[in-house]
């Protein structure tokens, strides 16, 4: 007994050199700050509330131009990539030249880490949000984002936009998977989970990076879940009971930075939303504001006003620091086109030079406790636990099993190992637009797809199809097996071959199943809206949306597959179908709906580069459902039907009118 209370001590303080996750107040450094301040000339204080993208940066002659503009730091954003590739020492090298060019204040660099550093090829990609919120566990959480921080700090950086607090409401919203659940409390815990690992806040610094919880306030809110849209409020206490414990979770973790919303409340852009930001983010919150990329433009042509006008309306309503590209060049063509509307905005009344002070200083408290101005920076050490095992534990309990049922009543998982002789591989492909602008299938199946399972924010903003950028320890759902069963057993992974092979005497209903891979295309904000018209979604049609998904969420099997199945109904060979999505879609649209013709159905959301070992290992009983308390189950209740979306809550007291196919938390065992 003795020896293992001293073990747990020992465990105890090997937690605590990590962090000790005491609450930061940001103005503890405002004494700091303030006299910094006081030194800086206008021009210097503008650089630092100027962010650009790494592309404008280089569009304008190159890096020098960050020292010139005294910039407060640069962004990657979703499609950059350093000029000489995309490993972890091409970031390095990147990371290691914009510092270079650094004016005399060091740099915020910021990146889109939302689901592990997912710029880099090879790096391990842990599963997006939705799926982490089926895992409802927490510690879990705060290593994915401590591994998360580490990675992202190898590679240079030091500012992560994640996590999003959205409680999605409404699941045709593109952004779906970026929420963690419908549920207001388990995103509150766990938001506040990832911070306290990300940030690794030691001694009142941060070690590990600084977060941008976003996106304040109502982005999963939009009527229709148009991505960017307007949030109606009807009822503004049970807006905040949904939209806003996210942000209680990231004060209480004290997150450094806040990003504010694209969407409107009651058609007021959130960037320009001074009322609700003075209301409910500045008296909690004592870290930094950003605007979200180009979204002071976007609220300029919104309301038809000049930008020289809505910048200074963003930044005497709260916004301290500035993201923009080079999208809007009616509005400025360079940084220092920017810089001189902002210059002009003090020099004629319209920002005080207060609010710019105030702004500055709000930057700067955070740099501080990042020890950007210190020469000894904050150390974070490499967590003690396996990368790979962690984003494996978590694309495990991801998993929600919503069907285990054969239609003679018996179960179907898991499947036995040694009695498993032949596994038929079979469901969707992903697209291409031909040349004449038709869609025709691509050949990279979904069972064999690490890009599908890993989603948008991967490599690119939109995401990416096949293996191409996945590392050695990737795996598909296809090598999951593979690497459980061996080379002794059969795989069936040209489905073509079915249609001949289907008869062979080999296939016994005892040593054969089916697996079916079924899948969204990869996506990212609004080029995800499906079903609600989103304007910005036409404009720009996803190159890789087939066309049986641009309108709505029913998932079918693709017609040869149908077809497949039905025969392997009829051999009574068991049917098991993998989803692979980045939200709840409607399975059971028919008798022959993926649901209704499977014996086994699992959601796996993108679990990311682990996900098909983890697919594999719940398959063949490696792993149970249900294994660990209150894993693998719904962070949001599944719709029934396309009517039911935007009408369903894991709130208690919801309207019970709509009954979903599944509610919240609902999961089997196995
Ligand atoms: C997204 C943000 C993201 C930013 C930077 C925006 O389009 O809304 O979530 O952090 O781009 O890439």
């Amino acid at each position: 007994m003795k020896i293992q209370n001293g073990l747990i001590f020992l465990l105890l303080c090997n937690l605590t050199a990590f962090a000790d996750n005491q609450n930061l107040n940001y103005t503890k450094y405002a004494e700091r700050a303030k006299a910094i301040v006081s030194t800086m000339t206008l021009q210097e204080k503008i650089g630092q509330m100027t962010l650009p993208c790494l592309e404008f940066v280089m569009q304008e002659g190159g890096l020098q131009i960050i020292h010139k503009t005294e910039l407060g730091g640069v962004l990657v954003g979703g499609n950059t990539t350093p000029p000489n590739g995309l490993l972890l020492e091409h970031w390095q090298e990147l990371a290691k030249n914009i510092n270079d060019n650094a004016p005399k204040i060091p740099l915020l660099l910021g990146t889109d880490a939302v689901h592990g550093n997912q710029h880099i090829e090879g790096a391990v990609i842990f599963p997006h949000n939705i799926g982490l919120g089926a895992t409802h566990d927490e510690e879990l959480i705060q290593q994915i984002a401590t591994w998360t921080a580490y990675d992202v700090k190898q590679s240079g950086f030091n500012w992560v936009y994640a996590p999003t607090v959205a409680a999605v409401h409404d699941y045709r919203w593109g952004r779906t998977y970026e929420s963690f659940s419908n549920d207001p409390a388990l995103v509150k815990a766990l938001s506040t989970q990832y911070i306290l690992g990300a940030q690794a806040i030691l001694h009142d610094k941060i070690t590990g990076v600084l977060t941008s919880t976003k996106h304040f306030i109502g982005d999963g809110n939009t009527d229709e879940g148009l991505d960017e849209g307007n949030a109606s409020i009807i009822d503004l206490t049970r807006f905040l009971e949904e939209n806003y414990p996210g942000f209680e979770g990231a004060f209480s973790a004290s997150t450094g930075n806040v990003m504010i919303s694209y969407s409107s409340i009651d058609q007021r852009p959130m960037s320009l939303n001074k009322d609700f930001l003075q209301q409910y983010l500045f008296p909690n919150f004592t870290g930094f504001v950003v605007s979200d990329y180009e979204a002071i433009d976007k609220a300029a042509l919104t309301l038809h006003q000049s930008y020289r006008e809505t910048l200074a309306e963003a930044i005497n309503g709260g916004i301290d620091m500035v993201m923009f590209g080079s999208d809007y060049p009616y509005f400025y063509q360079s940084i220092e086109d920017f810089q001189r509307i902002l210059l002009d905005d003090v020099n004629n009344g319209s920002i005080n030079l207060s609010r710019i002070d105030e702004a500055v200083t709000r930057i700067l408290q955070v740099k501080i406790a990042m020890g950007l101005l210190d020469n000894k920076k904050p150390i974070l050490k490499k967590p003690n636990q396996d990368e790979n095992t962690i984003a494996l534990q978590a694309a495990e309990e991801s998993l929600v099993l919503l069907k285990n049922k054969t239609n003679t009543e018996k179960t179907v998982l898991p499947l036995n190992i040694q009695k498993m002789k032949n596994i038929i591989l079979l469901g969707d492909q992903g697209y291409q637009y031909n040349q004449q602008g038709l869609p025709e299938p691509n050949g990279i199946y979904k069972f064999d797809d690490i890009g599908s399972q890993c989603g948008g924010w991967t490599i690119d903003w939109q995401g990416y199809e096949g293996n191409q950028y996945a590392g050695q320890n990737a795996t598909s759902v296809l090598t999951g097996i593979k690497n459980i069963l061996g080379n002794n057993t059969h795989y069936l992974q040209n489905p073509d071959d079915l249609d001949t092979e289907l008869n062979n005497p080999m296939y016994t209903t005892q040593n054969t199943v089916a697996i079916a891979v079924i899948a969204e295309f990869p996506y990212a904000e609004f080029m995800g809206d499906i079903g609600n018209h989103n304007p910005l979604y036409y404009f720009r049609l996803n190159p890789f949306a087939p066309p049986n998904q641009l309108s709505d969420l029913v998932i079918n099997y693709d017609e040869k597959t149908l077809e497949r199945i039905k025969a392997l109904k009829k051999a009574n060979i068991p049917v098991i179908t993998v989803l692979l999505s980045g939200r709840p879609m409607i399975i059971n649209a028919s008798a022959d709906a993926p649901l209704n013709l499977s014996d086994a159905f699992i959601a796996a959301w993108l679990p990311g580069t682990t996900g098909g070992q983890a697919i594999a290992n719940a398959l063949f009983g490696l792993y149970h459902f249900g294994e660990k308390e209150n894993a693998n189950t719904l962070p949001l209740a599944w719709p029934a039907s396309m009517a039911q979306l935007g009408h369903l809550s894991c709130l208690p007291n919801h309207n019970q009118e709509n009954i979903p196919l599944f509610a919240c938390n609902a999961g089997l065992k196995d």
